[in-house]
């Protein structure tokens, strides 16, 4: 099988988000290695809105599989499935989930409304385009904003916690000016949970990852926001560690399990993805949302949860390309 990395171009230095863009290069450079060391040849092949060129480079090289990690066209996160659409029309077999299950666990209001449809809770929220807010909200203070189209914590921090109803006309303009359509919804002060799932046909649970906030300033509300992902700097990134706790009441740790595979048959995912959770004041188990494309980063959650259970890097490779193979020879 002959294969190509399809990418993202990232952002140029210095623009807007290049700190979560660029991370993409550090994707592709891990998974090449493995692929090295696992003796398959791949070339790079970027995706952007020059299809022609793009069609050319897979009918060229012959590409027969490709490793999808396009998280958005030309820096735009409404198109995360197009290049995922486009290999399914080209009946080019690719990892990750389909173009349909990208798009919808994109959008953070039909998430929504898809897990409430299917009574897995999710904070509860308004969903703000623009105009006057509501009138008389049904919410518990205080309340999280954030982008309805983003990932990567892009447009998450402690600006984008609202204590209060005082002013909060303007700040929702405000932050609608920059970000767009907006999930306004009850910001959970309860542990945070991430939890990776991976396998094709069948998924399973990898070791339940969770935030850890020791020494996360105390007047800070605690969240994985733009600066504790991205800034090394800054003390949020700092004092967000990821921990495997393996002391966590059992019956807490499958109701995630079951929640985690819920949403990945749900919304239909493939191959790999990851879960965000968070508890509330009670203790529940909330969704915040679902990642189809998770950061395949050395460092981020999804491959640290696969070294967990047991696999290098270059293991966690390969079975992609177990999978790749089980669905293109069928
Ligand atoms: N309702 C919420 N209550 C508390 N923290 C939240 C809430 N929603 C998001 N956060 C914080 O913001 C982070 C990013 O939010 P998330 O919904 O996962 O969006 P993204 O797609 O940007 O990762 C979460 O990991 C969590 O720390
Ligand atoms: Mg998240």
């Amino acid at each position: 099988m002959k294969l190509a990395i399809v990418h993202n171009q990232p952002v140029r230095e210095g623009e807007t988000n290049w700190e979560s863009s660029v991370d993409i290069l550090a994707q592709i450079e891990a998974i090449e290695a493995s692929l090295l060391e696992l003796k398959q040849n791949v070339v790079r092949i970027p995706f952007t809105r020059d299809l022609a060129g793009f069609f050319q480079q897979i009918r060229e090289q012959k590409i027969s599989g490709v490793i999808n990690l396009c998280e958005s066209v030309d820096d735009d996160p409404l198109l995360i499935g197009h290049p995922a659409a486009v290999l399914e029309l080209m009946g080019v077999a690719f990892t990750g989930s389909t173009a349909r299950a990208l798009i919808i666990s994109t959008d953070k209001l039909l998430s929504k409304k898809l897990l409430q449809a299917s009574s897995i809770r999710t904070p509860s929220y308004f969903y703000y385009d623009g105009g006057k807010a509501p009138q008389s909200l049904d919410l518990i203070f205080p309340l999280i904003m954030k982008p309805r189209w983003q990932d990567a914590s892009i447009g998450i921090d402690q600006e984008s916690v609202i204590l209060n109803s005082k002013g909060i006309h303007q700040t929702l303009e405000q932050f609608h000016a920059r970000y767009g359509p907006l999930i306004v919804e009850e910001y959970l002060d309860g542990r945070e949970f991430n939890i990776s799932l991976m396998g094709y046909p069948l998924t399973r649970t990898m070791p339940l990852a969770e935030i850890d906030f020791n020494g996360y300033p105390a007047d800070l509300h605690r969240l994985v926001g733009y600066r504790a992902k991205w800034d090394e700097s800054s003390v949020e990134y700092r004092t967000t560690r990821r921990i495997f706790p393996d002391n966590l009441p059992v019956s807490l740790a499958r109701n995630i399990r079951r929640i985690a595979r819920e949403c990945f048959q749900l919304f239909d995912l493939q191959d790999y993805g990851r879960v965000d959770i968070r508890l509330d004041s009670r203790g529940r188990v909330h969704v915040l949302e679902i990642n189809a494309n998770p950061c395949l980063s050395p460092d981020a959650g999804f491959a640290a949860a696969a070294a967990k259970s047991g696999l290098s890097y270059t293991d966690m490779i390969r079975d992609f390309l177990v999978f790749l193979k089980e669905r293109s020879d069928k």
